[in-house]
């Protein structure tokens, strides 16, 4: 009777653990479902999973039926919503068109909106990565002194084309590195970057504008910001992407034998960052962030030194130079002894990369001669582009949505060249 109800009570209990099981994949196909469904793509494309997430769209992994390989596909919707928005994703799609080099992220196609007049989403169809070097750093895996290197000398390899292009990245960090497992790495998020070239003096004065605002609206990641973005100079250059690439080197050197796991972090994690980001509490309280360890711009005169005065001279605004000078005067602890437990040829490069003076950081035609990439080398990979860009909705502060939708058209009319003039 009682082996009876025991076994009146297991056959029950699997077949809860059943139904849980079936309730389960039930809502797991629905989420799916869902999911494809929120991805308006054409059948040729057969969406997998989410890749990522950023501000500005989702990424999925999917299979391209026609050609037979994984893409990924960047999708972005509320497209029209926010025309600065709006524009950040047709610079994007704009500039990954005109780019072609292994260590770029690759477009191949622009998916053809539904309704051309009043289309709201965009997808851009990618080069499948298998990872970003944030996911990298996050595993808890170690990697060889060779690994980094490799990853180094691709990224310097990808910057060195990006920069003969005319295009500043301006939002470098690891999350924006795309990595194959053989080490490639690949640049991919080109929102906020700026094509200088073409009609320069006009682009100057349109990227200051925009740069104003990417800014203000916090996008650019603070922790990788050069010390001449956090000061607000309007006359920076590319050496703010090198400054990036210093901050993503000095992350890939935690990653070797010797930091455990729980010590890897960004070198420069700060809470705030004055003027642009401040404490709440504390808004114009400069002394709060010159006397504290946690303001971005302390952080990094925590580990490279206050700048030399001639180097606080340099600075074109006057109330930037005050700022500095409310530093007390310290060494740094410096790059070499952070790192002392590596060989030095590398810390020495981030010594470099890592320079208060934009004109003073090496660049990185230099970086890539550094005796550190001999045995990585690869002279042919680091060609140049072979004309600079110059993006034509740039020199057009106000380009309505019509113009916008207009604008992307054209992107999408580079795959699709049957797509009709509206
Ligand atoms: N081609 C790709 N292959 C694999 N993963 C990718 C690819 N493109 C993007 N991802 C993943 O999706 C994430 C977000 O992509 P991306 O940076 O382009 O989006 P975003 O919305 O512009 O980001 P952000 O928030 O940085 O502005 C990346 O960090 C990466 O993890
Ligand atoms: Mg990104």
């Amino acid at each position: 009777m009682t082996a009876s109800t025991n076994q009146e009570r297991k056959v029950t209990i699997s077949e809860l653990e059943q139904k849980e099981e079936q309730r389960r994949a039930a809502a797991q196909k629905d989420r799916e479902a869902k999911f494809r469904e929120a991805w308006k793509v054409p059948r040729r494309y057969k969406v997998k999973q989410l890749l990522g997430s950023g501000a500005y769209g989702n990424v999925a992994e999917a299979w391209d039926r026609e050609l037979d390989k994984p893409v990924a596909i960047k999708q972005t919707r509320h497209l029209l919503d926010d025309l600065i928005d709006a524009k950040r994703i047709l610079r994007e799609a704009a500039i990954l068109g005109h780019l072609n080099h292994p260590n770029i992220c690759r477009i191949y196609d622009i998916v053809v909106p539904n309704n051309l007049l009043a289309f709201n989403e965009l997808y851009m169809v990618l080069e499948m990565c298998d990872s970003d070097l944030k996911k990298l750093c996050r595993a808890q895996v170690h990697l060889e002194p060779l690994h980094v290197t490799t990853l180094l000398y691709n990224l310097l390899v990808g910057l060195n084309y990006l920069h003969s292009a005319g295009i500043w990245h301006r939002d470098l960090k690891p999350a924006n590195c795309l990595v194959d497992e053989d080490c490639t790495v690949k640049i991919c998020d080109f929102g906020l970057s700026r094509a200088v070239g073409g009609d320069f003096k006009h682009l100057d004065q349109a990227g200051k504008a925009a740069s104003a605002r990417s800014l203000t609206g916090h996008v650019v990641t603070r922790w990788y910001r050069a010390p001449e973005l956090i000061l607000l100079q309007e006359s920076y250059t590319e050496a703010i992407d090198m400054w990036s690439v210093g901050c993503i080197y000095a992350e890939l050197l935690g990653m070797l034998t010797g930091t455990e796991f729980k010590e890897r972090s960004p070198l420069f994690p700060g809470h705030t960052c004055f003027p642009l980001s401040p404490d709440n509490k504390h808004k114009t309280d400069t002394k709060y962030y010159t006397k504290g360890t946690h303001d971005q711009l302390s952080m990094i005169c925590a580990l490279i030194g206050t700048p030399s005065e001639q180097d606080v001279e340099q600075l074109e605004v006057e109330d930037a130079r005050c700022y500095m000078r409310c530093f007390s005067k310290k060494e740094g602890s410096g790059v070499r002894a952070k790192f002392a437990h590596i060989d030095n040829a590398g810390p020495a490069l981030l010594e470099h990369m890592l320079v208060f003076s934009a004109a003073r950081r090496v660049t990185v035609a230099d970086a890539l001669r550094n005796t550190l990439f001999a045995p990585v080398r690869s002279r042919s990979r680091e060609f140049r582009a072979t004309e600079v860009l110059s993006l034509d909705f740039e020199h057009h502060d106000n380009l309505d949505e019509k113009a916008l939708r207009q604008c992307f058209l054209r992107q999408v009319r580079r795959y699709h060249p049957e797509v009709p003039e509206i």
